[in-house]
């Protein structure tokens, strides 16, 4: 059964204790919200307060989700810089406390590593010196593609510090990936590691890199950090991080910026086989992050936070980097993977450092649920007071197990709905303030404005018990600005459906009581183990391969990974279907893509079920995969009906 098919009728209210502690408790948060929509230039005016300015703002929202001149501008008139919120105004109060607690992924051969304030303030200075001598000034590209190291918080700063723009890349992208993303974003320098150690294993990353670069220019700079101190190869383009490092000085002042100036570039997917450069900008973004991980996760000073992504996708920006280190608190940069050496990790890592905010993804909360309690238990957990999820719908089940066995009942759970596009979270309960459902992202966030649209006519429906597309009405903060070197494709994706609003790509529904459950992506983004993959980036994958004539991509139900890649294949004329030419695709893809976007079950399609005009029907395709073909519904309009039987009777997934 899917989540959306069994709506929870368990709700939990807050403690009285957490209430009391907490930021906000319900009249609090009806209050607050209240004014942040009826008078959003006053109220974030007051919150923009949270981070130091060079020069005031006077001038708070200016923003337009008009068709034509879609323009999104916070703070417009004030500068600030990031990294000197993050690091520089902490010196003076809280110099010595630890800002990062780095664990590495093997505990039995390395020790934790506790880097203060101002340790973080010498390192980050001096990456930012080393970049500077490498020719980066404000405004250039630079990106980052290495390990979960204490070095990737220092180089998403240093950049900061000194106005370039970073696009980071998940070290689990292929050389092809990382390629595309320097080419796209035309980067000066790109910061890499020689390995990347995760779950045992070691990717290597500099070999990538330059492999990536031969599809560069000759002038693209390559800074190696060392990692494992394995030997790799070494060209003109290479520049020795830890030597340099070790000479340059210690301060760089840090650059003035305008609020709406880029702060970083993040590729994701969409539903075209081009991944979008997402824009977010200085200001705005900074006092977002800010805010929601005070909020959220009812943050308070002294608290232990730690947010087990990795810094290559947003969530990691915004709770592991930019939100935590603005608020001055301890954040834990996990090196690992939840499973190893055993099933114990995160609980071994909570219980050592005491961790009081502990945010995962329903993925892995469902790979460590099937491992047993006891590796749980077995650890002291009562340091933790709130739990977090995020990626995607987390199943009742994976909810009730997270909130009995590792919050004992106690900790709250905030299911926080957002996207690379927000910032930071866009729809969640709050911890003191929510009577929680499990499976709801429930409530939106201060200042966000949730709309459900009909989804073929547009129109909004009001009111509760209700379901649709969900769009925003008014801009926040955090908002993505532009995409990068594009911003038709901004306005397209985006503001193009649903005129004047800003258009989610998931389903909602509003239950009797008003809180929003997300019901999934409507477009043809699918999210395997919390990542987002647009299917026509894993279908062009495919046909690229020499023996592939046509794919077709869709997800389909997924114990653990949420969602699976399910791919049809046809194949060239003349070719033959074996279980060697499946494992040569799988790899393929891997190659092209890297390991995240590997089907997971592919099936040899003679043909596709396609329109008299040529258009695949994914639903037929969809439904297949999810093995419920007896409601395939209209399938008159097939140019080759007959090709639908074929796919059933050779289907891959039976349940
Ligand atoms: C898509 C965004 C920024 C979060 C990490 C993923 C899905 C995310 C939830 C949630 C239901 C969720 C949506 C969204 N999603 N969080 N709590 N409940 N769905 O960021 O890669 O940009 O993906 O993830 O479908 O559109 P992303």
């Amino acid at each position: 059964m899917t989540m959306q098919e069994m709506p929870s009728q368990a709700a939990y209210p807050p403690s009285a204790e957490m209430s009391a502690r907490a930021h906000v408790d319900a009249t609090g948060y009806a209050e607050m919200y209240a004014t942040s929509i009826n008078d959003p230039e006053a109220f974030w005016g007051k919150e923009g307060l949270r981070l130091e300015w060079m020069t005031p703002y006077t001038k708070v929202k200016n923003t337009s989700f008009e068709p034509g001149n879609i323009d999104i501008r916070w703070f417009e008139d004030g500068t600030l810089n990031v990294a000197a919120n993050c690091i520089d105004r902490h010196l003076e109060t809280r110099g010595d406390q630890t800002a990062i607690i780095w664990e590495p992924d093997d505990p039995t051969k390395e020790d934790a590593k506790h880097i203060t304030y101002r340790e973080l303030h010498g390192s980050v200075c001096k990456m930012a010196n080393v970049l500077k001598d490498l020719g980066v000034s404000k405004g250039d590209r630079v990106i980052i593609y290495l390990p979960m190291i204490p070095e990737a918080a220092y180089a998403m700063l240093a950049c900061a510090r000194i106005g370039a723009i970073h696009s980071i890349v998940f070290a689990g992208f292929s050389p092809d990936a990382l390629g595309a993303r320097i080419n796209g974003c035309g980067a000066k320098v790109v910061i890499t590691a020689d390995f990347a150690p995760r779950g045992g294993r070691e990717t290597p990353l500099k070999a990538n890199t330059d492999a990536a670069l031969a599809q560069c220019e000759d002038d693209v700079k390559c800074l190696v950090v060392k990692r494992t101190g394995s030997e790799t190869a070494w060209t003109e383009r290479d520049y020795d991080y830890n030597a340099l490092s070790e000479q340059a000085s210690a301060d760089c002042t840090a650059e003035e910026m305008n609020a709406e100036d880029p702060l970083f570039i993040l590729y994701t997917s969409g539903s075209t086989g081009q991944p979008k450069g997402v824009v977010h900008t200085t200001g705005g973004y900074l006092v977002y992050a800010s805010m929601t991980h005070e909020y959220v996760f009812d943050y308070h000073d002294g608290d232990i936070f730690w947010c087990t992504a990795d810094v290559g996708w947003v969530t990691g920006h915004s709770y592991i980097v930019y939100g935590p280190l603005a608020n001055g608190a301890t954040t834990i940069m996990f090196e690992g993977v939840p499973t190893y050496p055993d099933a114990g990790r995160f609980w071994e890592v909570c219980a050592k450092h005491k961790v009081n905010q502990f945010y995962t993804a329903p993925t892995a909360i469902r790979a460590l649920m099937g491992a047993g309690n006891e590796w749980v238990t077995k650890h002291d957990l009562s340091d933790l007071r709130i739990l977090g999820s995020v990626g995607e719908p987390i199943n009742p089940e994976a909810w009730n197990w997270y909130h009995e066995v590792v919050g004992q009942g106690r900790c709250p759970i905030v299911d926080t709905f957002w996207q690379t596009e927000t910032g930071g979270h866009m729809l969640t309960p709050l911890p003191g303030a929510t009577t929680l459902k499990p499976g709801a992202a429930q409530q939106p966030f201060f200042g966000v404005k949730p709309v459900v649209l009909e989804p073929t006519s547009g129109e909004v429906i009001e009111g509760k018990g209700i379901e649709g597309v969900l769009c925003i009405g008014d801009s926040w903060p955090g908002q993505m600005r532009t995409v990068w070197g594009d911003h038709e494709r901004f306005e397209k994706t985006y503001f193009s459906d649903y005129k004047g609003y800003y258009f989610s790509g998931d389903g909602c529904r509003v239950d009797e009581d008003g809180d929003f459950w997300i019901t999934g992506r409507v477009d043809d983004v699918i999210n395997v183990s919390g990542h987002r993959m647009g299917t026509a980036e894993v279908e062009s994958a495919l046909v690229a391969h020499a023996k592939v004539a046509e794919s077709a991509v869709v997800g389909y139900p997924h114990d653990v990974k949420g969602q699976g890649i399910y791919a049809y294949v046809t194949l060239m004329n003349g070719e033959e279907p074996s279980d060697a030419l499946r494992k040569e695709l799988e790899v393929w893809v891997r190659t092209e893509i890297g390991p995240i976007a590997k089907p997971d079950l592919i099936q040899w399609a003679p043909g596709l079920p396609k329109t008299r005009s040529g258009k695949i029907m994914r639903r037929i395709l969809r439904k297949i995969a999810e093995d419920d073909f007896g409601a395939l519904g209209d399938t008159s309009t097939l140019a080759d009906p007959s090709v639908v039987d074929d796919l059933i009777a050779n289907r891959m997934n039976r349940k």
